[in-house]
């Protein structure tokens, strides 16, 4: 009765239940957007914000299904008397909300950054302390995505410290994505579906093959070094908790292949495509792959399957993604330095999807395919006959 009646009056005053959860209906497919961090550090200002916004629209990319333009670390100022936070007064001299209105004019949504601890990875303010009271600042902005980081964290309890940016989320009332930054070291898959939208797997991604980037104390991680660290991990991803891969390096310094593939396994993987190259001067060569509206809708599907690896040998790997329909995408992957001429005789191997008791079976039904990058079509009833360039993918949909 007692709980009854504190429903009823929080109901009335428009409060949020203290045992409420993350807002739902949220990232029900992964998140599209583009964040700061990966070209710009901290060399960020409000200008580079609008124009940013501007180059999404003028590009085509809103329409091709990416929204959020988001804010990383270094927008800060200092906090007030009253520990009310207030961004950098030189470089975002207009304030977070007039930004939050000039991108909402576009069509599309803003996102911020902070973190658990007493200070940010660049040394900022952090919400510690403050979440509450931070939540309500970035509602009040009009903030639709926090990137909620994991510097400073020493002695702090993970799920206690994002679960507490969560409830103060939720106690807004404005729906705020919430993009767990935390880097894997606490298992986020394991207890983060109810908490935010995505978690981060691992450290930060570096725009190379296969390296890792000494940093000390921590080390930045290639393409296949991330792509390895997603194993056992398909099963915790769905709609509204995703597997987070990182921000994308396409068109940041890898070669065209490496950019493709790159963008290709995100998508099969369901990770959250966060651009991270400069959008108001790029090659043409680099908006066509961030702007592949067939690799997109992979990523996209509404039934939001991770892809399973299905066969590895050496450097090939094949993965399958069930899609919505019945249909099915297919990628190869070569590892390799050298190009590989490969056969597939589709009639030969079945794939199955124990986890989400999916079938392919291609000794009964036949399947058209195209090739996401190159168009080509064919089908099922005929071997597969392709060379996958070395660094490289080839994707394919399948359709009846
Ligand atoms: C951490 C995060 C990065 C970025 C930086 C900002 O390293 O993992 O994605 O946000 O902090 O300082």
């Amino acid at each position: 009765m007692k709980r009854l009646l504190a429903t009823v009056l929080m109901a009335t005053v428009g409060m949020s239940p203290a045992w409420a959860q993350k807002f739902d209906k949220l990232a029900m497919t992964p998140q599209m957007g583009w964040n700061s961090w990966n070209k710009f550090a901290c060399n960020i200002d409000e200008k580079l914000i609008r124009e940013t916004a501007d180059a999404m629209v003028k590009l085509g990319l809103k329409d091709a299904g990416y929204q959020y333009i988001n804010i990383d670390d270094c927008w800060h100022g200092a906090r007030d008397a009253n520990g009310e936070m207030h961004p950098d007064p030189q470089r975002f001299p207009s304030g977070i909300k007039a930004l939050a209105d000039y991108v909402h004019a576009r069509g599309l949504k803003l996102g911020i950054y902070s973190d658990v601890g007493n200070t940010t990875c660049g040394h900022r303010p952090g919400s510690r302390g403050h979440e509450y009271q931070d939540a309500r600042t970035y509602a009040a902005w009009g903030i639709d995505y926090i990137k909620y980081d994991w510097c400073d964290s020493k002695g702090l309890n993970a799920v206690g410290a994002y679960q507490t940016m969560s409830d103060a989320i939720r106690a807004t009332n404005r729906p705020m994505l919430l993009s767990i930054c935390e880097w894997g070291d606490n298992k986020p898959w394991e207890w983060a579906a109810d908490i935010g939208h995505s978690w981060r797997t691992t450290g930060d991604i570096y725009p190379c093959w296969d390296c890792e980037m000494n940093h000390g104390s921590w080390s930045a991680l290639g393409i296949m070094r991330i792509l390895d660290k997603q194993a056992g991990l398909r099963k915790y991803s769905g709609p509204g908790h995703w597997n987070d891969m990182d921000m994308l390096e396409v068109g940041m310094g890898m070669t065209e292949i490496e950019d493709r593939a790159h963008f290709s396994i995100w998508a099969m993987m369901n990770s959250p495509l966060i651009l991270g190259n400069d959008l108001r001067s790029m090659p043409e060569s680099v908006r066509k792959i961030i702007g592949n509206r067939e690799v997109i809708a992979i990523n996209q599907d509404p039934l939001g399957v991770q892809a399973l690896r299905f066969y590895n040998q050496g450097t090939v790997e094949l993965w399958a993604k069930p899609l919505a329909n019945d249909e099915w995408a297919f990628m190869i992957l070569n590892r390799g330095e050298a190009p590989l001429a490969y056969r597939y005789d589709w009639k030969q191997h079945g794939i199955s999807d124990d986890l989400r008791k999916r079938e392919l079976d291609l000794k009964k039904a036949t399947y058209q395919w195209q090739d996401a990058w190159s168009g080509k079509r064919g089908d099922t009833g005929m071997p597969l006959q392709v060379t996958v360039p070395a660094h490289g993918v080839v994707l394919l949909r399948l359709k009846k």
